[in-house]
C-alpha cells in the first residue's frame, strides 16, 4: 500500500525589495513537490524561512527580534513532539552567513539568494543535523537554469525576476555583496517564463532586477518588452528598478512607442548634490539626471516618475541637502521613497569622515517626505476628471469594493461587482487623496473578457 505524505505546512517572511517576493514564490515553487503547502502562520509550521533584506541597520536587525519569537514557536512545538525547521534566507543570509547560527542557535539553516535551487538538499541535511547547513554562492546562472520552470502564482500581476546583482558599487549600498555582480537571464527563459505566466491568466508582469535596464540580455530591455508584449494576454509590462546611467534610448523611445509599457518609471537618484553624487560613487550629476527626464517626457509625456532618495549621507551639507529638494521640485514625481542614510559595515562610506548626526537626518528626511508627499497629491489630483484604464487585482476593505491599479500604479478604489477582478476597465476619476484615487466604471458594456487559461 502506497501511503500519501502528509502535508507539511511552509511559513515564508519576506523582507525588503521586489526581488526577494520572487523569490520567495520560488521557494515555495521548489518545496512544493516535497509535500509543502503555503500556511500564513508560523506558529505550528513544519518549516520557517525569512526571507531577509540587509539593505538598512533595522531591516537587517528586525530578523534577529523575529528569529527571537520564532525560536519560542520551535520549542513549543518541541515540547508537544513535532519539529519546526527554521532557515534563514535572503541578502543577510549572504552577508552574515554561518554568524547567524551562532546569534540564534534556533537556525537550522541558512542560504543565500543564488541557492534556493539547493533548499531541498539543504533542508535534508539539516535534518541529519550534519554536514553542510550554508550555501552562499554567487552562480546566478545556476539559480535559474535549475529552478522549476512551473511557477505557481495566484492573480492577474507577477514578478518575474530578468536580472541580477549589481557591479556599480555605489559606497553606501551592500547590494553588490551580498546579490554578486550583474547577471541577465537569456530571453528565451525570460519569455517561456511570461508565456506560462500568461497561461495561467497573468496580465502584468513588473520585470525585476537591482539594475533592470542593464538588462544584457539580446535586445536590451527595450527589446524584451517588445518582445513580451507580443504574448497573447499580457497586457501590461512594467519593470524596476533602473539606474539613470543605463537608461539607453531604445528604452526612452519604447516608452513612446509600446503600448503595453505602462508609464511608470523607478529612477532612484538618490541625491541633487554633485559632490554627493561623486561621493556615491553613483556615476552621473544631477543635471545628466534633469537631462533625461527631460527626452523621457518627451517621449512620453504623462509618464509617472518615481524614484529613491538618500539624506544624511556621510559629509552632507544643508546646501547640499538642499539641492535634493531643488532636483526634487525640478523633477515632479509621482511617488518616492526616501531613507536616512544607513551605516553599513564594509561599505566604503561607513568609513567616511563627517558622520551626520540622527537629529538632522530625521530634520531633512521630514521636510523631504513633506515635499515628495505634496508632488504625490499633486500627480493624483491631476487625474481627477480622467478616464483611465484599470486593472482590477482584488476586493477592497469595504463591501461592494473593487481595487485596482492605473496605468501609473496608482490604487483605484470602486464600487463595482467582484467579477471584474482580472479585468482591465476604463474608470472615470472622481476623486483623489495621497494614496489612491476613486472613481467610478465608464462603458461596462465594452468590458474585455478574461481571456481563458489554456
Ligand atoms: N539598485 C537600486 C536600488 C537598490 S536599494 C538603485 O540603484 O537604484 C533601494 C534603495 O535603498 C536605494 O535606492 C537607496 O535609496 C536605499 N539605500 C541603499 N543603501 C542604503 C543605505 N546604506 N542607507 C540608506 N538607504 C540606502
Ligand atoms: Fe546599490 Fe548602487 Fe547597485 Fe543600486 S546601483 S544596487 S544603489 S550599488
Ligand atoms: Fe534588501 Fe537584498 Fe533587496 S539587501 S533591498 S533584499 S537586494
Amino acid at each position: 500500500m502506497t501511503k500519501t505524505a502528509p502535508g507539511k505546512r511552509l511559513f515564508i517572511k519576506t523582507y525588503g525589495c521586489q526581488m526577494n517576493v520572487y523569490d520567495s514564490e520560488r521557494m515555495a515553487d521548489v518545496l512544493r513537490p516535497l509535500g509543502y503547502a503555503i500556511t500564513d502562520q508560523a506558529e505550528g509550521a513544519d518549516l520557517v524561512v525569512l526571507n531577509t533584506c540587509h539593505i538598512r541597520e533595522k531591516a537587517a536587525e528586525k530578523v534577529y527580534s523575529e528569529l527571537g519569537r520564532i525560536k519560542a514557536m520551535k520549542q513549543r512545538k518541541a515540547e508537544a513532539g513535532g519539529t519546526m525547521t527554521v532557515a534563514v534566507a535572503g541578502c543577510v543570509a549572504q552577508a552574515e552567513g554561518a554568524e547567524i547560527m551562532h546569534r540564534q542557535p534556533a537556525v537550522d539553516l541558512v542560504i543565500g539568494p543564488q541557492s534556493y535551487h539547493r533548499l531541498p538538499e539543504l533542508i535534508a541535511r539539516a535534518h541529519r543535523a550534519s554536514g553542510e547547513r550554508l550555501s552562499a554562492d554567487f552562480a546566478a546562472e545556476e539559480k535559474f537554469d535549475a529552478l522549476p520552470k512551473a511557477r505557481g502564482v495566484s492573480g492577474f500581476t507577477a514578478f518575474l525576476t530578468v536580472q541580477e546583482g549589481c557591479d556599480k558599487f555605489c559606497t553606501f549600498c551592500v547590494v553588490p555583496y551580498t546579490r554578486g555582480g550583474e547577471f541577465s537571464r537569456p530571453v528565451e527563459a525570460i519569455l517561456a517564463e511570461a508565456q506560462g505566466l500568461a497561461d495561467q491568466g497573468v496580465r502584468e508582469v513588473t520585470l525585476l532586477g537591482q539594475n533592470v535596464n542593464a538588462y544584457a540580455g539580446e535586445g536590451g530591455l527595450a527589446g524584451l518588452a517588445r518582445r513580451l508584449a507580443l504574448i497573447p494576454g499580457l497586457d501590461r509590462i512594467r519593470y524596476t528598478t533602473s539606474h539613470p546611467r543605463d537608461m539607453d534610448e531604445a528604452l526612452i523611445a519604447a516608452h513612446g512607442e509600446l503600448e503595453a509599457l505602462m508609464p511608470y518609471l523607478h529612477l532612484p537618484v538618490q541625491s541633487g548634490s554633485d559632490r554627493v553624487l561623486k561621493a556615491m560613487n553613483r556615476g552621473h550629476t544631477a543635471q545628466h539626471y534633469l537631462d533625461l527626464v527631460g527626452r523621457i517626457r518627451a517621449a512620453r509625456p504623462d509618464i509617472a516618475l518615481s524614484g529613491d532618495f538618500i539624506v544624511g549621507f556621510p559629509g552632507e551639507t544643508e546646501a547640499e541637502f538642499e539641492a535634493t529638494l531643488d532636483l526634487v521640485r525640478a523633477t515632479g514625481y509621482a511617488s518616492a521613497f526616501a531613507f536616512k542614510y544607513s551605516r553599513r559595515p564594509g561599505t566604503p562610506a561607513a568609513a567616511l569622515p563627517g558622520q551626520i548626526d540622527e537629529a538632522v537626518k530625521e530634520d531633512r528626511l521630514a521636510r523631504l517626505l513633506d515635499l515628495l508627499g505634496a508632488q504625490q497629491e499633486a500627480f493624483n489630483a491631476a487625474q481627477v476628471g480622467r478616464t483611465v484604464p484599470v486593472l482590477f487585482e482584488r476586493i477592497g476593505r469595504r463591501p461592494g469594493q473593487v481595487v485596482g491599479r492605473s496605468p501609473y500604479l496608482q490604487p483605484i478604489h470602486i464600487s463595482a461587482s467582484e467579477s471584474l477582478i482580472g479585468q482591465i476597465a476604463p474608470v472615470a476619476v472622481s476623486a483623489a487623496s495621497r494614496g489612491s484615487l476613486t472613481g467610478t466604471l465608464v462603458q461596462s458594456s465594452l468590458l474585455q473578457p478574461i481571456p481563458e487559461p489554456a
